[in-house]
């Protein structure tokens, strides 16, 4: 998997897709929105991805301007919203300029697609052009349990290039809240796409107890 490109501003392809998660999607743009290094984030939410973040944030999302700052809940004056039928927009093209997409929450339907390089929407076009140019492509796929399909196409598009980040969280650093398991959860999966965040949880070592130290593994 290649490194984002050293270009001093970067441009990020977000693609929220219909698995359940919105609120990883959520603060994902609010990480990237935040991030000095990030100069433009392209957000594309497909169909389902409308309907799963009505049903998870109770939002409206009616009007697609408001998109961006709805689903960051606060302004998100980096974020252009690009309509997921939108097939001949910038990201379609490799000759645009982009440093790396991630797709959170990743459908398996949209899994799929990517896998066999099916590119009828812009998130799958954009997914397809990150595969072809040699860019990052992080699939924070969800769902459970993983069918053998789920998992086959899995191994495809990681054989392909693209980064298999399902969304597991981890609970060596504690978290104490929702909010906390969610933002570990993103900065990994930033630290991964070039974008190390301040705030990420580090693992140093077990922590000593009832003569178990060191036998925690991360
Ligand atoms: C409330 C809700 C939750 C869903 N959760 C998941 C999920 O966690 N994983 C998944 O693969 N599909 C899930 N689906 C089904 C997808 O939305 C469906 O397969 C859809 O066609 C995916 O389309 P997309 O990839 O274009 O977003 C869910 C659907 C709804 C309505």
């Amino acid at each position: 998997m290649p490194p984002m490109t050293n270009r001093d501003s970067k441009t990020v392809v977000l693609g929220v897709t219909g698995a359940s998660g919105a609120m990883f999607a959520r603060r994902t743009l609010q990480m990237l929105e935040a991030d000095g290094r990030v100069g433009k984030i392209h957000l594309i939410v497909s169909g389902a991805g409308l309907k799963v973040l009505r049903e998870e944030m109770d939002l409206d999302f009616s009007r697609a301007a408001a998109i961006p700052a709805a689903l960051a809940a606060g302004p998100a004056p980096k974020t252009e919203y690009l309509l997921d039928s939108d097939i001949g927009a910038s990201v379609a093209s490799g000759s645009y300029r982009v440093d790396g997409m991630v797709i959170i929450p990743c459908s398996t339907g949209c899994l799929a697609q990517v896998a066999h390089g099916i590119s009828s929407t812009l998130i799958e076009r954009s997914a397809d052009v990150c595969l072809k140019e040699g860019r990052k492509l992080i699939l924070a796929v969800r769902d459970t349990p993983f069918s053998r399909v789920h998992l086959r196409n899995m191994l495809e598009a990681q054989e392909a290039g693209a980064e298999i980040f399902p969304i597991i969280p981890s609970f060596y650093h504690r978290p104490k809240t929702l909010d906390d398991l969610v933002t570990q959860f993103c900065c990994r999966l930033l630290a991964n796409l070039g974008l190390e965040q301040p705030q990420q949880f580090r693992w140093t070592g077990g922590r000593p107890s009832k003569g178990t130290a060191g036998t925690e593994t991360p």
